[in-house]
């Protein structure tokens, strides 16, 4: 019998989604649930038998470009960020947020000549969009609150997550405009997707079923 899939997992908020999902397919993740420090983690459903690697988001690209993990559940603002080589499978529809230029409120960001500077933890992202726009802007980058950079005059605006709003609206900022919207999604090594192919498909066949069936609820 040939080892089981290997699945990389974005840790923290996917990770509780795809689990969920899982379970809805009928796998049994109890080993997931009370994992405790354990980062290869086995799933089972019957005959069908997989791995789940739990670790950071752009790690899980790595593994999975590498072939050292057939799958990863990823979210679309780091597939974005890192690019590489894979296959994008499927949508999963948790993780739900945008990217968007966002600033201090009252700003009227696009007027004025000036190279703007732009804060963010998503340079490749930020380059792209403003590259779309024809529009030159110095881009600096960020690690942790992005949303300090406007509001200690570092920066004219930011390029970051949204999701509910609460940190641009606690700290006087407000949106500009959106980027594009942003989702979880299962990612593919490519060498995985060949030699692998029944088993991979049985899988996203089953997610896209229940996907299906959920969103005609
Ligand atoms: C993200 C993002 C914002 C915040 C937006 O950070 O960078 O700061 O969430 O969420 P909201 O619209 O619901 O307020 P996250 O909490 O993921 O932490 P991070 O700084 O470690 O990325």
């Amino acid at each position: 019998m040939s080892k089981p899939l290997r699945i990389a997992l974005t840790k923290g908020r996917l990770e509780k989604d795809t689990i969920g999902l899982l379970e809805q397919l009928g796998y049994d993740c109890t080993v997931v649930r009370e994992k405790g420090r354990r980062l290869i983690l086995p799933v089972t459903n019957g005959d069908l038998q997989f791995e789940v690697v739990l670790a950071k988001a752009n790690d899980v690209i790595t593994y999975v470009e590498h072939g050292v993990c057939d799958l990863g559940v990823v979210g679309k603002d780091t597939i974005m960020e890192m690019e590489g080589t894979f296959y994008e499978l499927l949508d999963l529809g948790f993780g739900r947020c945008k990217f968007a230029l966002a600033g201090k409120k009252g700003t009227d960001f696009y007027s004025g000549f000036g190279v703007k500077t732009i804060a963010t933890k998503y340079p490749n992202v930020t380059r792209n969009f403003f590259e779309t726009k024809g529009m030159d802007v110095d881009i600096v980058k960020i690690e942790g609150s992005v949303e300090l950079a406007p509001l200690l005059e570092l920066s004219n605006g930011i390029v970051d997550i949204v999701e509910t709003g609460t940190t641009l609206k606690e700290n006087g900022l407000e949106v500009f405009e959106d980027v594009c919207a942003i989702s979880a999604r299962m990612i593919c090594n490519t060498v995985s997707m060949k030699l692998r192919q029944a088993e991979v498909e049985t899988l996203i066949s089953q997610m896209e079923q229940l996907l299906s069936d959920t969103a005609a609820q």
